[in-house]
């Protein structure tokens, strides 16, 4: 039988239709209220440098206001190390970030960053934060988050997404079965695996499926869905999603 796989939803977008207009309307924190009514099992939100989605104020009224527990997407910085270790968030991941990506492209580089890192990981976890790094599905990563003391480990599915969207499905195939290789390997070396970026209801599946996954985070698709559908009703089917396809893999194994 595999572990429970939670679903932790990314509001981030939610919040970059309302900065488009500059009001308060669709309010974040509602979407996440919203998220919890219909089956999350976290909140995610990236307080990006340059605030276009999600703000410092936001920060504060989730911490306030939801009962779930939030997963705060930072980049490795002193300002984002403050702010973190300010409200004290049951997780932190930690992502790169470049001022002028459209989202998180790519992986951190961990095995790279070591000593920059050390710090920042030490600290957030002596403040009772869990800290994840946002790393490709490679070994050397894997290895540096383990040598960081880093609990958790997100796998970035980005390529895997592309590939299958683009109709490589070889390709998409290579990366799936990578992620699962580099799953498997994380969970023997001590490391809770989650995973996500860019998932939506036509890729979930196979990713849902390895059993050494225990969390995806999902946003962009959920939000755009919800405009169609309403946020409770593309969340639940996500979360359906999920349990079939963890289902049908507990039942083969
Ligand atoms: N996980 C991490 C670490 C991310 O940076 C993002 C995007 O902000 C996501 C998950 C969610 O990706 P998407 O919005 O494509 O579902």
């Amino acid at each position: 039988m595999s572990e429970e796989l939670r679903l932790g939803i990314n509001i981030d977008h939610v919040a970059t239709v309302r900065n488009a207009r500059g009001g308060d309307h669709p309010d974040p924190l509602r979407a996440a209220k919203l998220a919890e009514a219909s089956g999350a099992d976290g909140i995610t939100a990236h307080l990006r440098e340059d605030r276009r989605h999600i703000r410092d104020d936001d920060i504060a009224r989730l911490m306030q206001e939801i009962s779930l527990p939030l997963n705060l997407e930072m980049a490795a910085t002193d300002e984002m190390l403050q702010i973190a270790l300010r409200h004290g968030p049951h997780a932190a991941c930690i992502v790169p970030e470049r001022r002028e990506e459209r989202t998180t492209e790519g992986g951190l580089d961990a095995a790279g960053g070591i000593d920059k890192l050390r710090p920042i990981v030490a600290r957030l976890g002596e403040r009772g934060v869990r800290v994840s790094l946002f790393i490709e599905a490679e070994e050397r990563q894997l290895d540096a988050a383990a040598a960081l003391g880093a609990p958790v480990v997100e796998l970035h599915t980005g390529r895997f997404c592309d590939l299958g969207r683009e109709g490589d499905k070889a390709g998409a195939e290579r990366e799936r079965a990578r992620i699962a290789e580099m799953a498997r390997y994380g969970a023997s070396i001590g490391l809770e695996v989650h995973a996500g970026h860019g998932l939506g209801y036509d890729n979930v599946q196979p990713i849902a499926a390895i059993a050494e996954i225990r969390e995806l985070n999902i946003g962009h698709y959920l939000v755009g869905e919800a405009i169609f559908v309403g946020l409770e009703a593309s969340v639940q089917e996500m979360r359906r999603l999920m349990d079939e396809a963890r289902e049908i893999a507990g039942a083969a194994a």
